[in-house]
């Protein structure tokens, strides 16, 4: 049996970094700063960044305990929102570690063509992610430790006796197996994810990285319905754009937990500069939700949703229609696929 992580956690956070009962996070980033010095000494760390939250932090904590001793590799899949990989590249492209960005959409893409099943989807980035990994880790040679996003939620999701995962599809691409390295360095493992965004924004990260609602690792792949293309990721690129941007406008950023725009493969007859149109459809999900497993559709503002829907389809091209997802989960899913 092992031993819960709670005891080491409390003993961690409250022992050392709590200042009047109260978690201190300059402290705490302090003490695991200096604990990620003790364990990596002068060796090299290898970190898997994908622009989300927890890697982001885990990268600036790293970087600040070892500096160029981190490796960062930054698969850029070409599934990402509008201007995310740009946005991750500024973060950490000045900062003082080895960042490498690698562009990959084109391997991805043509993984994908032709592939209609969402598992099939998961399973095929999750593979191809491996893949460009293991190849770019093997440029940088042989590394003493790999590093790793984990954060406290995924050990207790993960079982602690190795019991079932609730969310397999949360680990899709599993751990890469051809990269030599001695020991993982997991340095979040004891954080909760509100604890995460806190140490991130100690350690300076930009408020819209810190603050970035959940984004799924097979990323617009499994919101494009249907074959993924370059050309229906962009339609929902710019269409997703704009809902973000009119929440952010309605100063709602903080109080959905995770809102989204999916592209259907499904086309409608409209009325679009006064003639007939055959157009996509696009769905607007929003949800509130304490742990993801169970949601409920936000009651998102009417003009909103309005502002939304006459934007996307005047400004988005092909897409005609938009519908607004009411469907709580269960029986819904956050994610349409
Ligand atoms: P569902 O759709 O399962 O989503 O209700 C719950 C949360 O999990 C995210 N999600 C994923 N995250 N890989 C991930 O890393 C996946 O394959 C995946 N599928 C869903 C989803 O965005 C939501 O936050």
């Amino acid at each position: 049996m092992k031993k819960c992580p709670d005891d080491e956690r409390r003993e961690l956070l409250l022992g050392n970094c709590a200042e009047n009962g109260k978690l201190c996070m300059e402290r705490c980033a302090q003490s695991m700063i200096a604990q990620i010095k003790e364990k990596a000494g002068t060796g090299k760390v290898l970190l898997a960044l994908s622009g989300g939250v927890d890697s982001s932090v885990a990268a600036a904590l790293l970087s600040s305990a070892i500096g160029r001793n981190l490796n960062c590799i930054f698969v850029d899949t070409g599934l990402m929102r509008k201007d995310e990989g740009d946005e991750v590249e500024k973060a950490f492209g000045g900062r003082e570690l080895n960042f490498v960005r690698i562009d990959a959409e084109g391997r991805f893409l043509s993984k994908l063509a032709g592939i209609t099943d969402p598992e099939a989807k998961r399973k095929i980035i999750g593979e191809e992610f491996i893949r460009v990994f293991e190849e770019e880790a093997g440029k940088i040679g042989a590394v003493d430790f790999l590093a790793q996003g984990t954060i406290y939620p995924d050990i207790i999701e993960s079982g602690l006796d190795g019991a079932k995962l609730v969310k397999s599809h949360h680990n899709v691409g599993g751990m890469p197996k051809n990269i030599d390295f001695k020991e993982i360095i997991e340095p979040l493992r004891l954080l909760f994810k509100d604890e995460v965004r806190e140490l991130g924004a100690v350690l300076g990260l930009p408020a819209h990285l810190v603050h970035r609602q959940p984004f799924p690792g097979p990323g617009l792949a499994i919101r494009v319905i249907g074959e993924v293309t370059k050309s229906k990721l962009d339609t929902l690129r710019e269409a997703d754009y704009i809902f973000r941007d009119e929440v952010a406008k309605a100063g709602l950023e903080h109080s959905i937990n995770q809102y989204f725009a999916i592209l259907t493969d499904i086309n409608s007859v409209g009325v679009t500069a006064g003639a007939r149109s055959y157009g996509g459809i696009v769905a607007l999900r929003a949800v509130v939700t304490e742990n993801f497993m169970e949601a409920d559709w936000a009651r998102l503002p009417y003009d909103l949703l309005n502002q939304t829907a006459q934007r996307i389809t005047s400004e988005v091209d092909g897409v005609n229609r938009v519908v607004y997802d009411i469907t709580g989960k269960p029986p819904g899913t956050v994610e349409w696929e």
